[in-house]
């Protein structure tokens, strides 16, 4: 893909994109970070080897994709830009392509896309309301596993995707919190419990795996009893449901679809 690529915000998802990009062979020279901080610009400039600046305007001018990785709250504090014949990727939670367009206005395209951070290792889950440039799709797909979805959808891949990279590993550092709880030390902790879910992920029939360890009368049973005892699914399908509550907050009141999902 020629012209260059504007990432406005140089946060956790910022960064994660300019290697997402690097790593797919986009050269240093075709990336402009624009970001706040005198801390984040010079890690741009000196870590990254990108050039960066602290007016939107100056990636407006200098960029043809801007990509938007600011906080909702960030963006919407933006006064109306134009950016005439620009395309608009943003990557943020909870702003709808009406609002992006509004405020961005004039733009050739506006399209929504929804990574984890792990596109900055290529193995990440991607998922983009529809562009008409078969490109971006092939630059999504080299950052990890890409799927188009609808707008209405796409805050159900932030809450279950994106959000879902950290509620993962939150359940491996309880699993590991645990294991120093019962006195082992932290890096035998760490061994066991990343061993136990990587296997478990081998071996890919859950509940296979769930009945063959927990044997009846066993040991592990006690345990899982204590889990269905305590609601601990139901826990976790309730810590989805609240990021998806609160990324689809700024929907205009929450649509009955939406309210389905929330019950
Ligand atoms: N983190 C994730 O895993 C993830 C996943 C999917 C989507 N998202 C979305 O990505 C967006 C960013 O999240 P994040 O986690 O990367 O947040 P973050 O780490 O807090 O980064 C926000 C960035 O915005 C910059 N910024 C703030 N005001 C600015 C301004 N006026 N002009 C230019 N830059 C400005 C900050 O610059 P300074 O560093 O200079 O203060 C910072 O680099 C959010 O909308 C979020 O919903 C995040």
């Amino acid at each position: 893909m020629s012209k260059k690529f504007g990432i406005i915000g140089f946060g956790h998802l910022g960064k994660a994109f300019a290697h997402a990009l690097l790593n797919l062979d986009i050269s240093k020279e075709e990336i402009v970070i624009c970001a706040r901080s005198i801390q984040t610009l010079s890690l741009a400039e000196k870590e990254f080897g990108l050039t960066a600046t602290d007016k939107i305007h100056n990636v407006i001018d200098l960029c043809d994709n801007l990509i938007i990785s600011l906080k909702r709250d960030t963006f919407i504090e933006l006064p109306p830009i134009k950016v005439e014949g620009k395309n608009v990727i943003s990557l943020m939670a909870g702003v709808r392509i009406s609002e992006l367009n509004e405020k961005l206005y004039g733009a050739k395209e506006v399209f929504r896309v929804m990574p984890t951070l792990s596109i900055s290792r290529g193995d990440g889950i991607i998922g983009y309301t529809h562009t008409k440039n078969a490109e971006w799709i092939d630059l999504f797909s080299g950052m990890g596993y890409a799927f188009e979805t609808e707008e209405s959808d796409i805050e159900k891949v932030t809450a279950y995707s994106a959000c879902g990279l950290g509620f993962a590993a939150y359940l491996i550092h309880s699993m590991i919190s645990a294991g120093i709880a019962l006195g082992f030390d932290e890096k035998t902790s760490k061994e066991i419990a990343e061993s136990n879910f990587r296997t478990a992920m081998s071996f890919s029939d859950y509940s296979k795996t769930i009945s063959e360890v927990a044997t009846k009368g066993g040991v592990t049973e006690a345990g899982i009893q204590y889990m269905n005892d305590n609601h601990v699914n139901e826990h976790i399908l309730q810590s989805v449901k609240q990021a998806y509550r609160k990324a689809t907050k700024n929907q205009g009141g929450h649509n009955e679809q939406i309210t389905e999902y929330l019950r």
